[in-house]
């Protein structure tokens, strides 16, 4: 029970990493902040937390919108007095060639994968600076070094990781710890419904020495680990959960 009260907030935690992570973080102990747009995603996560006998709590807004994004991170202060862990997690991607990308193929993932991770690091650090205590898991990309079809999504996520770096800085005097946690090709529903899944996987599989994709559960290990004081003394790192590929 390395997480025994621990509160930690995971965006977009109804399905994928994010309900992975959510799930793993309970069994170490923590109590989860469970966010997601879809409401009976995230019953289901706040349910079976509570079957095994960890305490959580839907918050059930858009976290790309400011206000939102301070009434989860002040939702779960109400709820369990404290934010310990935060972890951006919510994302996702509209990939096409950029000749075919519209401004609003570009806003939509920038203001997820990017924007709405300032406002939730923004409101947390918060709270975390007043305890002098914190960990901030930003999950970006492997995707983040580049990849066609992905200009909107590679650079949001190389944004996550300019964020990390500087808040890693910023926050490192206050006891906060902030990691990026860059994964490969996971096996969710986001890459499922992928129009060019087959393709795709069968692409990266040639460049990825594990020669398989890897399990949710796989990135909320690593997820836990930094959410953890067995990673007291790490910060502004990025950790590849990617089956060895770069
Ligand atoms: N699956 C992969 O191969 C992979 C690889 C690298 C990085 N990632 C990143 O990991 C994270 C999780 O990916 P996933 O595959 O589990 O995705 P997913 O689509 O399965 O889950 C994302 C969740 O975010 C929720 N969400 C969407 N918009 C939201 C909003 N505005 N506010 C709150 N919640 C919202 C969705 O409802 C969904 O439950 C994303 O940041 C993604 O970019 C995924």
């Amino acid at each position: 029970m390395r997480l025994r009260d621990r509160v930690a907030v995971i965006t977009g935690s109804g399905r994928g990493i994010g309900a992975a992570t959510a799930i793993r973080l309970a069994e170490e102990g923590a109590k989860i902040v469970v966010n997601d747009i879809n409401e009976e995603n995230a019953n289901k996560v706040v349910d079976e937390i509570k079957s095994k006998g960890s305490d959580a709590v839907g918050v059930i807004v858009d976290i790309t919108k400011m206000d939102n994004a301070k009434k989860l991170i002040d939702t779960g202060v109400e709820k369990f007095g404290q934010i310990d862990i935060l972890v951006n997690n919510a994302g996702l991607n509209r990939d096409m060639l950029i000749k075919d990308m519209t401004e609003k193929d570009w806003d939509d993932v920038v203001d997820l994968d990017l924007k709405a991770t300032f406002f939730c690091c923004k409101f947390a650090s918060q709270y975390m600076v007043e305890r002098k205590y914190g960990k901030i898991i930003n999950i970006s990309s492997r995707a983040w070094l580049g990849n066609p079809g992905q200009a909107n999504y590679s650079a949001a996520k190389a944004g996550v990781i300019g964020l990390t770096k500087a808040l890693c800085m910023e926050l490192g005097r206050y006891n906060i710890t902030v990691n990026a946690v860059a994964p490969g090709m996971i096996e969710t529903d986001l890459l499922k419904s992928h129009p060019k899944y087959d393709q795709m996987v069968e692409r990266a599989l040639k460049n990825t020495p594990m020669r398989r994709v890897g399990q949710p559960r796989e990135v909320a290990n690593v997820i836990l680990f930094l959410a953890t004081d067995e990673s007291s003394y790490v910060t502004g790192n990025i950790i590849y959960p990617s089956g060895g590929r770069f």
